[in-house]
């Protein structure tokens, strides 16, 4: 499977439920946030999705917090097709939209470190980011005892 057949495009709101079971899968598993079918609803203008022959192999999205500061979020891979390329497809597509935004530096959070620094992402103390902690962390489970990493790309423009 190409990475050139695959489409990636602004997410369908009729798509928040399949997007919800992508991000699930791996929640389940304890290496991704839950993501609630109503919270993808309410910011799916900020969701991509990776089409191939007509099924959704992937998504993410994208979270502001100022005009140069966003995140990159909620982002998936089908099990059966990780590893061909698709991530990257689905990073690069939200970065380029963010670009067009003007944002200038954009973060993740992290269990897949690995992935990111192939993507050009360097890793960084959680608290260069006191909007994040401020708006998501504190109702997290995981607050005292967080282990994902916080890694960020400074976008060309
Ligand atoms: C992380 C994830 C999105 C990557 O998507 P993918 O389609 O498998 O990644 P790609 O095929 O585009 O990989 C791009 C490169 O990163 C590498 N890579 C992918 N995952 C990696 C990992 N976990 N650790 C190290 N390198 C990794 C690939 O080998 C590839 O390297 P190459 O260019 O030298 O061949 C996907 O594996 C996934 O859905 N993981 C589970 C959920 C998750 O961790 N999401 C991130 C939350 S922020």
């Amino acid at each position: 499977m190409p990475a050139t057949e695959t489409i990636i495009r602004n997410a369908r709101l009729n798509e928040a439920e399949q997007i919800s079971r992508m991000t699930d899968a791996y929640a389940g598993k304890g290496i991704m946030l839950k993501r609630p079918v109503e919270s993808i609803i309410e910011h799916i203008r900020n969701f991509f999705v990776a089409e191939y022959q007509g099924q959704l192999i992937g998504c993410c999205a994208v979270a502001f917090y100022s005009v140069k500061l966003a995140e990159i979020r909620s982002l998936a891979v089908v099990d059966e097709f990780r590893g061909r390329g698709i991530g990257s497809l689905l990073v690069r597509k939200a970065e380029s939209v963010l670009t067009e935004e003007g944002v200038k530096e954009v973060f993740v959070l992290t269990l897949s470190p690995g992935f990111f620094d192939k993507m050009g992402y360097k890793q960084i103390e959680k608290e260069y980011f006191p909007q994040k902690i401020w708006r998501d962390c504190t109702n997290c489970p995981k607050l005292m005892a967080c282990d994902e990493i916080a890694m960020v790309r400074t976008l060309n423009h």
